[in-house]
């Protein structure tokens, strides 16, 4: 290589960096915010919509390739048109409803823009694929500039993430060109995923009404707070003010 195509692959090695960064932080904040609302919930309600998160970026590989599959032209710009999916981030909830409760988090949050919903629990792909989509765009602040980069969230349960799993990985070993028993199958595993996910969210249903139940028979202490592993006592002259307005 000479000198001048060292020096213009260092510069362009260099804006795919800066491009693939802001992806990055986009995912960054997304984790913080998904962090926020677990320890919140968790604190409060002692548990957790949310199983796990997961993140990606896509590598700059396959999206050379879906921008040519795509027939878009060859810039930044084009490409943070075209491929919504650099950042990814997949959210695992434990129920059917915790979806929409962690989706509706997200749509609130005031600094997050809701680009599109791609519902595929109330309209299943044919082969049986569940899973909540949401494209959404994220602000990051650095040193220079605010941009606004898009993030495909997935959301879904732990049999739906389950299936999806396996499914790809089936796709992948069959070069694409699965047998038609399989296809059949797949779709029969897809809704034994779906009945367990009722089920689960039924059992759930019946255990929240016999913890409340239990919860008012119990003498949990209430003069104590736990936040991160640090234990705070109430003040005693809060409790005695209380006590007064008896
Ligand atoms: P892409 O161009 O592939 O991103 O498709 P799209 O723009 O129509 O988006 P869509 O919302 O349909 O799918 C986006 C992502 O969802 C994919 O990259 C997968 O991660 C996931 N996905 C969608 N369909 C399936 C499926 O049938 N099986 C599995 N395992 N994953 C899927
Ligand atoms: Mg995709």
């Amino acid at each position: 290589m000479s000198e001048r195509q060292l020096e213009q692959l260092k510069i362009m090695r260099n804006e795919i960096t800066r491009f693939l960064l802001s992806y990055k932080f986009a995912l960054d904040e997304m984790e913080t915010k998904i962090d926020i609302l677990k320890e919140e919930f968790e604190s409060l309600h002692d548990y957790s919509p949310i199983e796990h998160t997961k993140t990606r970026l896509k590598s700059p590989e396959s999206i050379m390739s879906k921008l040519y599959r795509k027939g878009a032209n060859f810039s930044f710009e084009s490409i943070r048109e075209t491929v919504k999916d650099i950042a990814g981030m997949r959210i695992t909830c434990s129920f059917l409803s915790d979806i929409y409760r962690v989706s509706e988090m997200l749509q609130q949050q005031s600094d997050l823009k809701v680009l599109e919903i791609k519902d595929y629990i109330k309209n299943p792909k044919p082969n049986g694929y569940k899973s909540l989509h949401l494209l959404i765009e994220v602000p990051v602040f650095m040193s220079d500039r605010v941009e606004n980069v898009c993030v495909e969230v997935q959301i879904r349960t732990i049999a739906m993430d389950f299936w999806a799993s396996l499914e790809h990985k089936i796709f992948y070993k069959y070069n694409q060109s699965v047998p038609e028993r399989l296809l059949q199958e797949l779709k029969d595993a897809a809704d034994t995923a779906d009945e367990l996910d009722h089920q689960m969210e039924r059992l759930m249903n019946e255990v929240q009404t016999i913890k409340h139940l239990h919860d008012e028979n119990s003498a949990e202490d209430l003069t104590s707070i736990m936040i991160n592993n640090q234990k705070f006592n109430l003040p005693r002259a809060l409790i005695d003010v209380l006590g007064k307005q008896e």
